[in-house]
């Protein structure tokens, strides 16, 4: 799945992924279950390859800050100009970057690849929200992407990671099935990862339904980078 693959999907507004409501992982653990009101400030939240997420509006709305990557221009000022935020725009290295020009809220969004990322984007970053992102990626660019992932990341960071899993002969990708040994694979050598709940969401899916899926598992993962040099 390189970037064009993403680009044309955006193009033509195939963009099924994009979810209207807040994730509920998301307002669990970063909600009543997640740090105090007064903490959240100090915090600010990567969302990688993010669309027009509105979790990320979810996550400003609600105290933190917010910096996201996407390589979709029409995604970026979408969430903007949907959300009726007033923004800005500048050009820095190769990436564009937009942010929120609004005092209230910080959301701040790179434009470009992923994989271009250095370790300084990341700076004063305390954690990562991660979904429809590592399940969007196929195979073989998923060790790529959980390698670039500890490069990125201070010993500390803690990830919410949320997968899917399903019988891969059913459906083709994305989103790609991603399987509990798969994350262990992916992560241990860098992470320690904590399983936090699972739930088969086939039922609450009928789009995945509808392309021949009969048990959609999610799972929900902590992921806290460790000390061990990348
Ligand atoms: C399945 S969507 C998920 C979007 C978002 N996480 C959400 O929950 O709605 C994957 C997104 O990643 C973006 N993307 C894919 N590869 C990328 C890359 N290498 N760098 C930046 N963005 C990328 C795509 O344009 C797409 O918006």
């Amino acid at each position: 799945m390189e970037i064009d693959f993403w680009l044309e999907r955006w193009s033509k507004n195939e963009i099924g992924f994009h979810q209207q409501t807040m994730n509920p992982y998301l307002a669990y653990f970063y909600g009543d279950k997640g740090p105090a009101a007064e903490q959240r400030e100090k915090l600010k939240v990567f969302v990688p390859l993010c669309g027009k997420s509105r979790d990320m509006l979810w996550l400003s709305q609600n105290g933190y800050k917010v910096f996201g990557v996407e390589c979709s221009e029409r995604a970026v000022k979408d969430f903007f100009e949907e959300n009726a935020l007033n923004y800005k725009h500048a050009e820095k290295d190769e990436h564009s970057f937009y942010q929120t020009s609004d005092q209230a809220s910080v959301i701040e969004i790179f434009q470009g690849d992923f994989f271009s990322l250095q370790k300084n984007d990341l700076d004063n970053m305390t954690d990562i929200f991660d979904r429809a992102s590592l399940v969007a990626l196929p195979v073989e660019m998923r060790k790529r992407y959980a390698e670039k992932m500890a490069e990125l990341q201070n010993p500390g960071i803690r990830t919410l990671l949320v997968t899917l899993s399903y019988d891969q002969s059913q459906m083709n990708g994305p989103p790609f099935s991603v399987s509990e040994d798969q994350v262990n694979d992916l992560y241990a050598d860098y992470f320690s990862i904590e399983k936090l709940c699972f739930k088969d969401t086939i039922d609450d899916e009928p789009r995945m339904k509808g392309r021949g899926l009969t048990s959609l598992v999610e799972t929900v993962y902590k992921l806290t980078r460790n000390n061990q040099k990348k």
